[in-house]
């Protein structure tokens, strides 16, 4: 089984951006430790990353039949609280997805306690750092394994 872990603008710059936020890990720490999460259930990953909206699009619906992909586990960022696009783009491919982020958005400022994503994804995990992303693949392959 493949999944997709697309993110979204300014993940790039984990690891100097806001640590107090969003820890200390580089994406690539992030994704090296997802990685070796995937392999121990038996999942490949292909990793996706962009600051820009439509690009992000473009990946979304290119998962299913140029990557080979059965899922996407998303942290869209600041695109959460404003992207229709990519909350249309998940619906359009009608395939399983997770939204995953660092830290709580609940938490935090009012404007990110909205999600364009969620409502149209399985579910929503939120506020355990990089863990979110392995609890979101668990989740997404636990759904996945479960369908005939
Ligand atoms: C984030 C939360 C968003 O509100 C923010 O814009 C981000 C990161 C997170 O992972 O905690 O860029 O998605």
């Amino acid at each position: 089984m493949k999944i997709l872990i697309v993110n979204g603008p300014n993940i790039n710059l984990l690891g100097t951006r806001e640590p107090e936020i969003y820890g200390s890990l580089t994406l690539d720490d992030i994704q090296n430790e997802l990685e070796d999460y995937a392999k121990s259930i038996g999942v490949e990953l292909v990793f996706f990353q962009s600051n820009v909206e439509g690009e992000i699009v473009n990946a979304i619906q290119k998962a299913k039949h140029e990557w080979g992909c059965s899922g996407i586990v998303i942290n869209p960022a600041a695109y959460t609280h404003t992207s229709v696009a990519i909350r249309d783009a998940i619906s359009a491919v009608s395939l399983p997805a997770v939204e995953v982020h660092l830290s709580n958005i609940h938490s935090r400022e009012e404007f990110r306690k909205n999600s364009f994503i969620a409502p149209v994804c399985i579910g929503q995990i939120s506020g355990f750092g990089s863990d979110s992303y392995k609890l979101g693949l668990r989740g997404l392959v636990s759904v996945l394994s479960k369908k005939v």
